[in-house]
């Protein structure tokens, strides 16, 4: 903690001058966790936090599509991204035109969109949703066949969720996520039959069926706050079980974890450095952000 103390109280500083707010995601890592931002969450828990923030300007300690989001809600504020290049490799697996290829081949299907795309994107959708609420907004779809897009894995868990409906899927996964396997999970539970398996729903279907639980990650922290297992193993980003190991200490994290290189992008530096110069603002095209803010309430119409 001593390297990044000073860069600590110089951004919390900042953030009264500027009158900000920083909103990270619960895979950020523990300085900026802990450290240096007012709310934690998931996808959805930050998108709800953006649209009631008073603050003149949000820092999105995340990766681009959730500042995109937080613009799109809060088109009048000023939103800050500490690195552009933090983006992701469900959001870059699909365009407009791959929303509208999916159409065509299923005609009258409605779009639901993770919330990991482009504006764009969601602004070609019908509907947005999270790994919290995909099941519950799917079954709410008012037609058998629903498109889902772009994770193919999180649909074909949704899929199992939600029986009565044909969940139809695009092709895109998250690198971080498809790299764990169902017999890496069978085999650490070999030698450690105590440990309580927790997977996120961007794992692919094997692999969240051999887990104890699957949610988001909030979902998650969730689960091990309440159940407190001996042993726990997060099948997910590396940041997770360091920022909770802490109020946890009961419980042994182990295991594998993956990182997420784009979520890495974000530092204490590169946090200061955009609230000291204002620099990394998101702009999203007027008429497309019209267009997505309605895809991205409905969804959090119905999740409340
Ligand atoms: P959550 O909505 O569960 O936080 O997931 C976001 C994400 O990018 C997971 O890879
Ligand atoms: Fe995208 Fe996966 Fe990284 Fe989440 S963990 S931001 S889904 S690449």
């Amino acid at each position: 903690w001593a390297i990044h103390a000073p860069y600590v109280a110089a951004i919390n500083r900042l953030k009264k001058e500027r009158n900000a707010v920083i909103l990270a995601h619960n895979y950020m890592t523990p300085e900026i966790y802990h450290g240096v931002a007012d709310v934690v969450g998931d996808s959805l828990q930050l998108a709800i936090e953006a649209t009631r923030a008073e603050a003149d300007v949000i820092v999105q300690c995340g990766v681009h599509f959730m500042a995109e989001t937080a613009k799109i809600l809060n088109p009048a504020k000023t939103v800050l991204m500490p690195d552009m290049e933090a983006g992701c490799s469900l959001a870059e697996s699909i365009t407009p035109a791959g929303i509208a290829e999916m159409r065509a081949r299923y005609p009258g299907a409605p779009v639901v969109t993770y919330v990991n795309t482009s504006a764009a994107v969601k602004a070609a959708s019908d509907i947005c949703c999270t790994s919290s609420n995909a099941a519950q907004i799917v079954a709410a779809q008012d037609s058998d066949t629903v498109i889902m897009t772009p994770d193919k894995y999180l649909a074909q868990n949704v899929a199992r969720q939600v029986p009565h409906k044909r969940v139809v899927w695009w092709d895109g996964a998250c690198i971080v996520h498809e790299r764990f396997t169902a017999q890496d999970l069978r085999d650490f539970r070999s030698y450690n039959p105590e440990t309580r398996i927790i997977a996120h729903p961007e794992c692919p279907p094997d692999v969240v069926a051999e887990a104890d639980f699957s949610g988001s990650t909030s979902g998650i922290i969730g689960y091990v706050e309440r159940e407190r297992p001996q042993k726990a193993m997060l099948v997910t980003e590396c940041s997770m079980a360091s920022n909770i190991s802490g109020a946890l200490p009961e419980v042994d994290f182990v295991g594998p974890c993956n990182m997420c290189p784009y979520m890495k992008k974000i530092t204490l530096e590169k946090i200061l450095w955009s609230l000291h110069a204002m620099d990394g603002a998101v702009e999203v095209d007027a008429a497309i952000a019209a267009k997505a803010r309605v895809a991205v309430q409905r969804m959090i119409d119905l999740s409340r």
